[in-house]
């Protein structure tokens, strides 16, 4: 396992820039053989502890196979968090980055919970340190507290409302039309993005994904040229410029699902690269071109992968199976109010799956 530190832009709470180190491990290259003999080792384990994988869509191919193969899920976090709560496995082992691998804790305490790599984080939540947000929520206290869901479980436990990219435009429409005004953390793409679509009143925090944060609108353009039948797809944590050149903006499973379901023979995709293996399996007639994320001179015409979603391996995956090792731990009572957003979110958003209209009757939460 390699370590290698980066450097990264986060805001701090005046919504300064200032730069943030990061580590980030990336697993040793395998051959195909180790490869084939650590998923069959991964899939025994997984079997002989009453374990199930849930894997994120960004992760490495062989572990969304593996996940899908032994009976557990590849999804978006949404999903992720769902089906984390409701499977009846003793231990859920969450193939994503530590956010992800928190939201099923909080939902299942009962449940051990086991991550590949502890240090595998998200420059979101990075970017969104509770006590500065404590402050920022103290200093509007008219306002419901709305965070996305790669924050740390006590950013959530400030709370009123939990979203993902899949169900935030839903759950904030029904907040503006209730008159509610909003403060929101910690992307400010998206959070402009839902703000636009809904016309809330949404007070922002300063943060960014340093992957979809990427990708240029002018290298996009120059790319739809010479690609003009393509459909552009991308996720709603990119800049203001390629999410309106999009013909589908939406969270992972929108995007799979924008592919499969598309008239389109090719797609530019603006996401994280992990997603195109999925895509690449539903829709295998179909052309999938990645988004460029540097100008012109640049040598690398697409990075868009995430470093931390990357720390995900097949031997690390073992190791933990094997010895208990990246168990997540969530402090109470940081969890049960941690608990109370994600909740409220995943009822609000299997009422709006059921058909209850607008969502947001007092039955199902009203924060
Ligand atoms: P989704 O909820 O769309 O899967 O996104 C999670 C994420 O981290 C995107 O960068
Ligand atoms: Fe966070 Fe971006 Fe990585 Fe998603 S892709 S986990 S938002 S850093």
């Amino acid at each position: 396992m390699e370590q290698v530190l980066f450097d990264y832009t986060r805001q701090d709470a005046e919504g300064q820039s200032c730069t943030a180190h990061a580590w980030a491990k990336v697993p040793a290259p395998l051959k195909q053989d180790e490869r084939t003999a650590l998923k069959a080792r991964a899939a025994a384990l997984l079997k002989a502890k009453n374990a199930v994988l849930v894997a994120h869509y960004y992760v490495d191919g062989d572990l969304q196979d593996l996940a899908l193969e032994t009976g557990g899920i590849v999804s978006d976090s949404l999903e992720m968090a769902r089906f984390g709560r409701d499977h009846a496995a003793q231990t859920l082992v969450v193939a994503g980055v530590r956010f992800m691998g928190e939201s099923a804790k909080i939902l299942s305490p009962e449940k051990r919970v086991l991550m590949p790599d502890l240090d595998a984080t998200c420059s979101l939540d990075l970017g969104c340190p509770a006590d500065e947000f404590a402050a920022f929520c103290d200093a509007h206290p008219d306002r419901k507290v709305v965070v996305y869901a790669n924050t740390s479980a006590a950013v959530k436990a400030r709370a009123d409302w939990m979203v993902t990219s899949s169900c935030a435009l839903d759950i904030v429409s029904a907040m503006h039309a209730r008159g509610e005004k909003i403060l929101w953390a910690p992307d400010r793409h998206l959070g402009r993005y839902i703000q636009e679509q809904t016309g809330a009143d949404m007070l922002m925090w300063n943060g960014a994904c340093i992957v979809h944060d990427e990708f240029k609108g002018l290298e996009l353009e120059l790319l739809r040229e010479q690609h003009p039948d393509a459909m552009i797809l991308v996720h709603p944590e990119s800049p203001k410029k390629v999410v309106e050149m999009a013909d589908v903006v939406g969270s992972t499973s929108a995007l799979i699902k924008a592919v499969v379901e598309g008239a389109a023979q090719e797609y530019i995709v603006a996401t994280d690269n992990g997603i195109l293996h999925r895509m690449r399996q539903l829709a295998p007639g179909k052309t999938l071109i990645e988004a460029p994320t540097a100008g012109n001179s640049a040598t690398c015409k697409s990075c868009a992968h995430c470093p931390w979603m990357a720390m995900n391996g097949l031997q690390n995956l073992v190791d933990c199976l094997e010895t208990g090792s990246g168990e997540i731990f969530v402090e109470e009572p940081i969890r049960t109010q941690a608990a109370g957003c994600i909740e409220r979110m995943l009822d609000f958003t299997a009422a709006l799956k059921a058909g209850v209209k607008s969502g947001m009757t007092p039955g199902i939460g009203a924060a």
